[in-house]
């Protein structure tokens, strides 16, 4: 999976962008309008309020794709909270043609990294997030023989590849996963230490969001999910086979969030809020619903539509679920 997404030449991110929108392979929140950054803005101005207002601080954004969340919050925060705050935003992108374009496209207001390694020489309070970032962290497929999890990795059959058992799935990996009946498949990330932890130590203090889709390791691992939430993305349709082109199409799996909460634990942050999406952002709107007071203009039509797409649980609303956790070192 790794290979299939970031390898530098051949993965599917290894190009500048074109993953998300009408003209790419899936939308996401970001994708609805700049409400969402906008609302994003809010939260991210509660926490600044709350840490007393820094005198220098950074916003960190990971998994920025081709820049339109960065620069919808850019926007916002511009209004809210103008020049000169001492904010410096920074996107961390690893894959140089995605950090490249970048560069080129928000670089008067934004500092663009391969790793938080520079960040670390120099920690300030921050407030980390990413939309959609902790669902392409690659993850290990697990397939259940009614006894035990035997992990699955691929093979070359002729010029296909193929599914092929493994061995037995370390232990370390697999702990605290029921053992379902035989042929139960599922996935299982133990890289959210390796992901959060040099975030952390680029922080003085602050704060993380992080959105995505997924569920507390109890619902993850239910017995009615008897496939996993393995998915692939190609022009808007959702398939389940990542054999199939690789490096053309996303791979993504659901995230269980009880794991990142333990990841976040074990690097000394506490979480404090594990919420769906559309609850969340109704908190964060009511500065934007007041601004929008008695306004029946097109444009205000339209960012209520935003709202409802964002927020609603039919919609984007119940699927997506936000994690805030809080570090005070
Ligand atoms: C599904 S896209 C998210 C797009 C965007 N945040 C949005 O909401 O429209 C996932 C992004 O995460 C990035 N990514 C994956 N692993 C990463 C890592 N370790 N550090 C930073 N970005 C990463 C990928 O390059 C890709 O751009």
């Amino acid at each position: 999976m790794a290979a299939a997404l970031y390898d530098p030449e051949e993965g599917y991110y290894a190009r500048p962008a074109g993953q998300v929108g009408r003209a790419g392979d899936f939308f996401t929140s970001v994708s609805v309008g700049p409400l969402f950054g906008r609302l994003l803005a809010e939260c991210v101005m509660e926490w600044y309020r709350e840490a007393g207002k820094p005198p220098r601080w950074r916003l960190v954004e990971l998994g920025a794709n081709d820049g339109t969340l960065a620069m919808d919050l850019h926007a916002a925060l511009k209004e809210m909270v103008g020049g000169g705050s001492g904010l410096e935003h920074v996107v961390i992108e690893p894959l140089p043609q995605l950090a490249a374009a970048l560069r080129e496209k928000c670089g008067g207001f934004l500092r663009v990294e391969d790793s938080s390694g520079p960040l670390a020489e120099d920690p300030l309070p921050s407030f980390v997030l990413g939309n959609e970032v902790l669902d392409a962290l690659p993850f290990h497929v697990i397939e259940s023989n009614g006894q035990a999890w035997e992990e699955m990795g691929v093979s070359l059959e002729g010029d296909a590849f193929a599914w092929a058992g493994i061995g037995p799935a370390p232990t370390g990996l697999v702990e605290g996963i029921p053992v379902f009946p035989a042929g139960y498949r599922t996935e299982v990330r133990d890289n959210f230490p390796e992901f959060l932890a040099p975030l952390v130590g680029a922080m003085a203090s602050g704060r993380m969001l992080w959105i995505d889709y997924g569920f507390p390791r109890d619902d993850y691992y239910h017995e009615s999910r008897t496939k996993g939430t393995l998915r692939t993305f190609s022009q808007h349709r959702a398939a389940e086979d990542p054999l199939q082109s690789p490096g053309e199409i996303d791979i993504t799996a659901h995230v269980d969030f009880t794991a990142v909460e333990e990841a976040i634990e074990a690097l000394g942050g506490k979480v404090t809020l594990f919420e769906r999406q559309g609850r969340f952002l109704t908190h964060c709107a009511r500065p934007w619903l007041m601004s929008m007071d008695g306004r029946t203009d097109a444009e205000a039509m339209k960012a209520v539509r935003a709202f409802q797409t964002l927020t609603h649980p039919g919609q984007l609303g119940a699927s997506f679920h936000m994690m805030i956790a809080e570090w005070d070192h």
